[in-house]
C-alpha cells in the first residue's frame, strides 16, 4: 500500500486546476446501461472509483474505454444484470447499476453493499423507490433481487434526500414510459448534471436541483455525448488548504456556484476570496478565526468537505463546533488529527476543536477519502514531516493529488510499499 510523505510548513502559492466531478461521472457512467447505443463520456477523472466502475459495467457486458479522462460505452451482447459481490465490495456506488438493469430488463440481482468506515450505509430509500414502481424485492445469500413484470411511473416521497436514491430512482423512471414524482429528491449540482446526460438520451425530467423531480421516460432511449461538472468537493478542498497554510491560491474550472457555503464560511474565517465566472482566487487569513459548520444535503455546507474543515480550525484562534448531519461515524479523522497535536472533543455528533498555535507531523493513516484529504491539510500545515498511510483512500477521490498538490506550492512525495 502507497504512502505520501509531506515536509510541512510551506506557503501555498500557484494554481490548480482541478478534475471533473468523481460524484457526478458515476452516476452518468451506470446511465450508459439504459440504452444498447454509444455513449461518450467526457472531463471523467482518472481515479479508482472510475476503474472500479469500468470494472463493473465490462462484467456486465459493456464494451468500455477509457482514456484521457474520456469514457466510452457501447454494446455489442445482451448484458448480464447482476452486480457480484466481488466488484460492489470495491465500491458501493456500484448499486447506481440496479436502477437502469432494472428498468431495461425488469430484473436485476446485485450484492448488498454493506457499510463502510463512515457509516452503516443501508440502502432502504433505493429499495422502497424501485418498490412503487412495480418492482417485487427478494434477498438471498446477500443479494438483493428486484423483478418486476412491468414498471409503471409513480408518487414517491424519500425519507431523506438521498443522492444515490435520488440518482437510481431517476435513471429507472427515465426508461419508464410515463409520470415518476421523487419528493423530497436530493438537489445536489450530481443530481441537475445526471439530468443533463438523462434528457440527452430521451427523458423529460424538470425540477432536478428542487424537491420535487419529475421524470417522464420513454421506453427506448439513445446514446449521448456528455461532459461532467468539475468536482466541487475537490475545489473545496484546495481552497481549504490554502486558507490552512496561508498564501494565496487560484482554482480554476470550477463552478463556484456549487461552493457558495464554503465560500461565505472561509470569508468569515478571515480568508479573502474573488470570484471569477469558472474559477476562485483565495487568499489566506492573517489569523484564522473560528468558526462553527454544520452539515447539510446541499445547498448547505458538504458533509464531503467535513473533514478537510476540521483541519483548518485546529489553527484557528478560538473554539470551532462541527456538526455532522448526514454520516453517524464521520469523525474518524478526529483522532489523527489529535495525534498531530490537534485539541479535539467529540460528543455525539458534534466535535469541539480548539484551536492550537501549531501541528506537528507524525505517522497517520487515512481511514476513508476525505479523512484522508484532511490529513494531507494538515500534514501540509504542520512543522516536520508526516506520513500517510494507506492513500489507496485518497487515490479513490483525488485525481493526480500529488502532482496537483506540488502545482499549489506542497513539498509530497508518492512512496510505493
Ligand atoms: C453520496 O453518497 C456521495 N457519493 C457521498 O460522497 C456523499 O457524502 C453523500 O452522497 C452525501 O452527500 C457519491 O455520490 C458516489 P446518501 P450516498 O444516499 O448517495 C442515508 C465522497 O466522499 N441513507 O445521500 O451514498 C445514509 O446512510 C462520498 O465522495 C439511508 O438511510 O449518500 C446517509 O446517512 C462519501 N438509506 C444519508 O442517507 C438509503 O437508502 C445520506 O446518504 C440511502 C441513504
Amino acid at each position: 500500500m502507497d504512502s505520501f510523505t509531506i515536509k510541512g510548513g510551506s506557503k501555498i502559492q500557484g494554481e490548480v486546476r482541478v478534475s471533473g466531478s468523481k460524484n457526478s461521472s458515476l452516476p452518468v457512467l451506470f446511465s450508459t446501461v439504459l440504452t444498447s447505443e454509444k455513449c461518450v463520456i467526457k472531463n471523467v477523472p482518472d481515479l479508482m472509483d472510475i476503474k472500479s466502475t469500468f470494472d463493473m459495467l465490462s462484467y456486465a457486458g459493456k464494451n468500455c474505454f477509457f482514456g484521457f479522462n474520456l469514457f466510452s460505452a457501447g454494446e455489442g451482447k445482451k448484458l448480464k444484470t447482476e452486480a457480484p459481490y466481488e466488484l460492489v465490495r470495491k465500491m458501493r456506488a456500484s448499486v447506481l447499476i440496479a436502477g437502469p438493469l432494472l428498468a431495461r430488463f425488469h430484473h436485476v440481482k446485485f450484492a448488498l453493499p454493506g457499510g463502510c468506515a463512515i457509516g452503516v450505509r443501508p440502502i432502504d430509500i433505493h429499495l422502497e423507490g424501485f418498490k412503487k414502481m412495480g418492482a417485487k424485492i427478494s434477498y438471498e445469500e446477500g443479494n438483493v433481487i428486484l423483478k418486476a413484470d412491468r414498471l409503471k411511473g409513480a408518487r414517491i416521497k424519500l425519507a431523506f434526500p438521498s443522492v444515490g436514491a435520488t440518482e437510481n430512482l431517476m435513471m429507472a423512471a427515465a426508461l419508464i414510459d410515463d409520470l415518476t414524482e421523487i419528493r423530497n429528491a436530493a438537489r445536489e449540482p450530481e443530481i441537475s448534471d445526471l439530468a443533463g446526460a438523462l434528457r440527452k438520451m430521451g427523458a423529460e425530467i424538470e425540477g432536478d436541483g428542487t424537491p420535487v423531480l419529475k421524470v417522464r421516460g420513454k421506453t427506448r432511449l439513445r446514446g449521448f455525448e456528455h461532459s461532467v461538472i468539475p468536482d466541487r468537493i475537490e475545489a473545496g478542498t484546495f481552497l481549504i488548504l490554502c486558507a490552512a497554510l496561508g498564501g494565496s491560491l487560484k482554482v480554476t474550472e470550477i463552478v463556484p456556484e456549487h461552493l457558495k457555503v464554503l465560500i461565505k464560511k472561509l470569508k468569515e474565517s478571515g480568508a479573502q476570496l474573488y470570484v471569477g465566472r469558472d474559477y476562485v482566487e483565495i487568499k489566506a487569513p492573517a489569523r484564522i478565526k473560528s468558526v462553527n459548520i454544520s452539515t447539510g444535503p446541499y445547498p448547505a455546507f458538504p458533509t464531503d468537505l467535513q473533514a478537510q474543515w476540521m483541519a483548518y480550525m485546529t489553527l484557528a484562534s478560538g473554539t470551532s463546533r462541527i456538526q455532522e448531519n448526514i454520516f453517524e461515524n464521520r469523525f474518524m479523522h478526529a483522532a489523527e488529527l489529535m495525534r498531530m497535536g490537534a485539541d479535539i472533543k467529540i460528543k455525539r455528533n458534534c466535535a469541539f476543536i480548539k484551536g492550537v498555535k501549531g501541528l506537528s507531523g507524525a505517522t497517520v493513516m487515512a481511514s476513508d477519502l476525505r479523512a484522508g484529504a484532511a490529513l494531507l491539510l494538515a500534514g501540509a500545515a504542520a512543522s516536520g514531516k508526516t506520513r500517510i498511510r494507506r492513500v489507496y483512500h485518497i487515490d479513490r477521490g483525488y485525481d493526480r493529488i500529488e502532482e496537483k498538490m506540488r502545482c499549489a506550492g506542497v513539498k509530497m512525495e508518492r512512496a510505493k510499499e
